[in-house]
């Protein structure tokens, strides 16, 4: 099957007891395995509830999500999570990195949680860590590291499982403009190696790398547009010829 991602008929009402707050309202999306989409729209039109479900970390209320072909809402909490550590790798704003620990470690955790043995994700941790351009940080912690350097770490652990499908929320926010030139060209790369990449941003610069802008406006899709002239990457970037 071609798509990776179908949504029928999505909502997602968040229920707060008192008020009820309508996230997404009836969105039909697919997205086709290798590519590389933005997602854009104005604070709160429901973006990050969009990238949750898609990330299995929230459900739907109503409609259905089918990642590679299996309906979410059937899943059990413990299937949900095996389909996250397997399938997707997710970057946060705020790169969510343990710290106290080290790089390499941070990045061997999705790998622990897959049952890989020691010395097998300790190697896989250092070429990833590598092949984002931090091969000579590997033993630093989260906080001697710059904000740039933490987003690739959080890239690295990401594709730890070697998830076919990346998404990020707002991984740019954080970021000067040279430090998120090299992470959009970091998910351009992977795009490129045939990951399905969905970046979530309110930046048209950023946007801008991707090839498919979907809008979101309180809670619908308003506009989803192929974007004709990404920008293109430089050919020295990393991630020389990982598999996707
Ligand atoms: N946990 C929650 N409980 C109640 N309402 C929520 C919750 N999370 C989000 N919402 C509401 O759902 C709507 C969509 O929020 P969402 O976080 O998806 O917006 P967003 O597009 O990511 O915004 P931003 O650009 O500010 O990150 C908003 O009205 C928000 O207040
Ligand atoms: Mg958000």
């Amino acid at each position: 099957m071609d798509e990776i991602i179908i949504l029928e008929d999505l909502v997602k009402i968040y229920d707060t007891g008192a008020i009820k707050v309508l996230g997404l309202n009836r969105i039909n999306l697919s997205i086709k395995r290798g590519e590389f989409v933005a997602i854009m729209g104005h604070s709160g039109s429901g973006k990050s509830t969009l990238l949750n479900i898609l990330g299995c970390l929230d459900r739907p209320t109503l409609g259905h999500y089918y990642l590679d072909g299996v309906d979410v809402a059937d899943m059990t909490q413990d299937e949900l999570s095996r389909v996250r550590n397997k399938k997707i790798g997710f970057v946060f704003q705020s790169f969510n990195l343990i710290s106290r620990m080290t790089v390499l470690k941070n990045v061997e955790v999705p790998m622990i949680y897959a049952k890989l043995g020691p010395a097998k994700r300790r190697q896989k941790a250092a070429e990833l860590l590598e092949q984002v351009g931090l091969g000579a940080r590997i033993n630093h912690e989260p906080n001697e590291l710059s904000g740039g350097q933490r987003q690739r770490v959080a890239i690295a652990r990401a594709l730890a499982n070697d998830p076919p499908l990346i998404l990020a929320d707002e991984p740019t926010g954080n970021l000067d403009s040279q430090a998120s030139v090299e992470i959009m060209e970091l998910f351009a790369k992977l795009h490129q190696n045939g990951s399905t990449v969905v970046v979530v941003t309110h930046e048209d610069n950023i946007a801008e790398y991707t090839h498919r802008i979907l809008t979101f406006k309180d809670g619908v899709l308003e506009s989803d547009r192929i974007n004709e002239s990404p920008t293109p990457v430089s050919d020295n970037v990393g991630l020389g010829s990982r598999k996707s």
